[in-house]
């Protein structure tokens, strides 16, 4: 601050720049230096890397803290630990906040909660997304109760935004203790290798308490959240290359729960058939493929932008487009454990088809699966109520929802992935699909259990009995009778198919009962 007012316009003018000046640049260099040394990026470069050039607007340059205590009065940084404001991604208004890691460690105290919620608020007003760069030691420690306060304040609006703008949380430092809820109640988490981490107590505090020894990276890196606990959804080699991906993901996202997706014009045919696709399932129903290329083949110029890739491979989940729109996509995987539902794929896709149905973009869903996984650890860890949470959330998504059966679609798992009995809109079938109660070896061995027994011949009579099951239930003529499966079709039409599908289905409309809420199994 100087020492004597402005006076004249033009040394007002100056002082302005003065302070602007001193706000923009209030970390030290040695502090940037640190910080660059460690591969990251400042929070006001991240926010140019984000957004449209030259369209960040910033809010609240010159809030300060007001904080006595450990003779912090001695250092009130212009702005404080976070770079708020708005910008825009291709055009489309988005809200910002940047953590500054080079001020007090980007930790969270009463006015840099202040200046996150205003951006909240704001964005939640106007209907658009909020994106988070979150690179914190935390809880301001000088500032004690009062931090805690204040990321009570962050945690409502996560909440009250939550279906009504998406909401991005990007991990590029430290982010510990409670602070991880925050980013816990958005719709997504990017991480970066190496130089992000997330965790509730810190290798310190894990040691003292359990004995248990654990670096940081392993705790709670990137790969760890990715594929061990599915925290997050996105890992990213560098930072640079996570907000390229922040800017992917946004152009399938509209900006609040009343708009619908954007709307890009195709440069792939709708027509186009793709005659690799008839013999694309083996003729063996035990041997392997890639949903994933399935996927490809089908959608608008075979982009797929996977949620989630490395965790319950199992099922796949992401974005594509078909003609020109977005659509959500959920697979099973027969290329890992056969494609079985359990607990973690489960629990992967249901918050992946609620996602979507909170932003208006239609589900396409690839049914080849077994069944529920069997097994102790599967029923112990409660198989039964969260793998209901599919089942609930296919069933509640009001989203035009269709359903392609390539192969399996076994028991209660046929049930759930999105058949015409969860209020599916257009439920089709390859020739090589089998819907049935179970596959032929596991059924035969049941219901003619006494009658192979008493067979001379045991092993001739099975093999007559699953051939005469086959005949009659392994495949998808039984469901099409009942019209349970809309059409039978060609694998090569399939994209045609579903497009013109899509496109009755656009103003597909559905009343809700009036109440509170439901009660997903969580
Ligand atoms: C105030 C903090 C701080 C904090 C870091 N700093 N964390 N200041 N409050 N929580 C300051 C340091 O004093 C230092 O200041 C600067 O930030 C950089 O920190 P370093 O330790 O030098 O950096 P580094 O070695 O990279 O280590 C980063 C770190 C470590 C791993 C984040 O600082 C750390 O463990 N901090 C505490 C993390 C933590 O336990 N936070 C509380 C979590 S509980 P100078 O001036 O020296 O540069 C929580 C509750 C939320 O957050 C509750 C919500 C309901």
């Amino acid at each position: 601050m100087r020492e004597k007012s402005p006076e004249t316009h033009e040394e007002k003018l100056d002082y302005l720049r003065d302070l602007r000046d001193q706000a923009i640049n209030s970390a030290s260099e040695e502090a940037i230096e640190k910080h660059h040394a460690k591969g990251k990026l400042t929070a006001r470069e991240r926010i140019d890397k984000l957004l449209d050039p030259g369209s960040f607007e910033e809010l609240d340059t010159f809030v300060r803290h007001r904080t006595h205590d450990f003779d912090m009065q001695k250092r009130r940084p212009w702005g404080d630990a976070v770079v708020t404001g708005h910008g825009t991604i291709e055009g489309r208004k988005v809200f910002v906040f940047s953590q500054d890691f080079t001020v007090f460690g980007g930790s969270l105290g009463e006015v840099m909660a202040e200046k996150m919620c205003k951006v909240m608020d704001l964005a939640a007003k106007v209907g658009a997304p909020v994106i988070g760069l979150n690179d914190s030691g935390g809880a301001r420690i000088q500032e004690g109760v009062v931090s805690l306060g204040a990321y009570g304040d962050v945690f409502v609006r996560n909440v009250q935004s939550s279906g009504v703008i998406p909401q991005i949380s990007v991990i590029m430092g430290p982010c510990a203790g409670g602070a991880v809820y925050s980013p816990a109640m958005t719709d997504f988490i990017f991480m970066v290798k190496e130089t992000s981490h997330m965790f509730i107590t810190g290798p310190e505090v894990i040691k003292t308490v359990t004995g248990e020894e654990v670096e940081f990276e392993e705790l709670g890196g990137a790969m760890t959240h990715n594929t061990k606990s599915g925290v997050a959804h996105f890992a990213s080699e560098d930072e640079e290359s996570c907000l390229e991906d922040v800017r992917y993901l946004m152009s399938f996202l509209p900006l609040n729960n009343l708009e619908q997706p954007p709307y890009f014009p195709p440069t792939d045919d709708p027509d186009r058939e793709d005659p690799e696709l008839d013999n694309f399932v083996p003729d063996d129903p035990n041997k392997p493929y890639d949903m994933r290329k399935v996927v490809a083949m089908i959608v608008d110029d075979g982009e797929f932008f996977e949620v989630h890739e490395h965790f319950a491979k199992n099922i796949v989940c992401g974005f594509s487009r078909l003609d020109g729109h977005p659509v959500g996509v959920v697979g099973n995987q027969p290329a890992f454990k056969a494609g079985v539902l359990d607990i973690e794929s489960s629990e992967k896709a249901a918050r992946f088809v609620r996602t979507c149905d909170a932003f208006n973009v239609p589900i396409l869903t690839f049914t080849d699966v077994p069944g529920f996984m069997p097994g102790t650890d599967q029923e112990w860890n409660g198989i039964i109520r969260r793998g209901a949470k599919l089942l609930y959330a296919y069933t509640e998504a009001t989203v035009p929802k269709l359903t392609v059966v390539t192969r399996k679609a076994y028991g209660g798992a046929y049930d759930v992935m999105a058949s015409k009995h969860m209020l599916a809109d257009y439920n089709i079938a390859w020739p090589t699909a089998e819907v049935a109660v179970m596959g032929p070896e596991g059924a035969v061995n049941i219901i003619y259990r006494k009658d192979i027994a008493s067979s001379p011949t045991p092993d001739e009579r099975r093999a007559k009995l699953i051939a005469d099951y086959k005949a009659h239930f392994a495949n998808p003529y039984s469901a099409a009778e009942r019209g349970y499966i809309d059409d039978v079709i060609e694998p090569r039409e399939t994209r045609p198919k579903l497009i013109k599908a899509l496109r009755t289905l656009q103003t597909k409309r559905v009343a809700q009962p009036r109440r509170k809420h439901g009660n997903i199994p969580l």
